[in-house]
């Protein structure tokens, strides 16, 4: 049998960065799942970081790795203090963000509009690498508004490689910066896939992880073993959170690992060992079980959970015997 060179790829499967969702709870909840899948924080604001305080926007438990910071920002000074602040917590990638099209982002000068100006996005590249060891990353569109042909993300790659940044996720459509809402941006721009083939053809020397739509295991087979031009590896996002038992099937299907999958029920009992003790540090259980919601998604009595979890005044209660309750309601025999 011919050895599959992407078989240890640490990019081979990541969940994507999502504001609001993939907080530090979300990302334990995720690593019960899947040992081998890279997890990225949500995007974390230079500026924000800066002048803001560091240890409540970083802080994660050390059971999540591989984990990725990512970042959004445009300023090379609070760019490389991220940097720094990224190494000196222990992420292993640190990843910046150039395909959020909210306007909030285009304001703060970068997201996707960073893409109109390589230029500046790879002297950050370079300053970023020359603060840190980790791996510094680069999430992107595959276009901006009407600037659609391949010339534009192929230069666009091409500025940033040439600034030493080998890795590259690909959020395969356009960004449309006026007139669309985020969540329409994720929807509306047709998703081209084909682009990403063809940068991994074009900059053989650098990785290309395809991110947008992908909700089947085929879809995933077929990026990952294409017959023209196979990519590094694949970035999951909604599939991942409304439906994230898909996670425990990640390391056998993807990786080298024999090991059974973990069942719901004990991903459900580690995960109630996390809440108690976060719940002992103050955090509201809500936060914390907002994200297992969808657990049970398309399993018979799933919405019994889904309900159970959701009822506020179940929440109310603010203890893990919650969880322990609605695992009853969906597993009674
Ligand atoms: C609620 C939500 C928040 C998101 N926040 C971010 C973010 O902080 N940074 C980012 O690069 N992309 C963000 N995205 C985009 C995702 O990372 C991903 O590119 C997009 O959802 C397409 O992948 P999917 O079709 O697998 O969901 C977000 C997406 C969602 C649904």
């Amino acid at each position: 049998m011919v050895a599959d060179p992407n078989a240890f790829s640490p990019l081979r499967f990541c969940v994507a960065p999502m504001l609001e969702w993939t907080d530090r709870h979300c990302r334990f909840f995720h690593r019960l799942l899947s040992k081998r899948a890279r997890l990225y924080t949500e995007m974390v604001a230079a500026p924000a970081l800066f002048y803001g305080d560091a240890k409540r926007l970083l802080d994660y438990d050390a059971f999540e790795h591989p984990v990725a910071l990512q970042i959004g920002g445009s300023d090379i000074r609070q760019l490389v203090h991220a940097t720094k602040l990224a190494q000196q917590w222990g992420y292993d990638e640190i990843n910046l963000n150039c395909g959020c099209p909210s306007e909030r982002v285009q304001n703060g000068s970068f997201g996707a509009c960073l893409m109109k100006t390589p230029v500046l996005v790879a002297d950050c590249i370079r300053a970023m690498r020359n603060a840190a060891r980790i791996p510094v990353t680069v999430k992107h569109r595959i276009g901006v508004d009407d600037t659609t042909d391949y010339a534009f993300v192929r230069d666009f790659v091409g500025a940033l490689a040439a600034a030493g940044c080998d890795t590259f996720i690909v959020h395969a459509r356009s960004a449309i910066l006026a007139g669309l809402s985020p969540k329409e941006n994720r929807t509306i721009p047709p998703l081209r896939y084909e682009t990403a083939r063809q940068l991994q053809h074009d900059f053989p020397d650098c990785r290309f992880i395809l991110n947008g739509g992908l909700t089947e295991w085929t879809a995933i087979h077929e990026a990952l073993h294409h017959k023209s031009s196979s990519l590094c590896g694949v970035m999951v996002g909604r599939w991942a959170y409304h439906d994230p038992y898909m996670l425990a099937q990640v390391d056998r299907r993807l990786f080298d690992t024999v090991l059974p999958s973990p069942s719901r029920r004990e991903v459900l009992e580690n995960y109630i060992g996390y809440v108690r003790t976060m719940l002992e540090r103050g955090v509201a259980l809500r936060t914390m079980v907002r994200h297992i919601l969808g657990l049970y998604h398309g399993q018979p009595r799933g919405r019994l959970f889904r309900r159970y979890l959701s009822d506020a005044n179940n929440l109310k209660r603010n203890s893990a015997e919650v969880i322990i309750d609605a695992l009853n309601v969906v597993e009674r025999n």
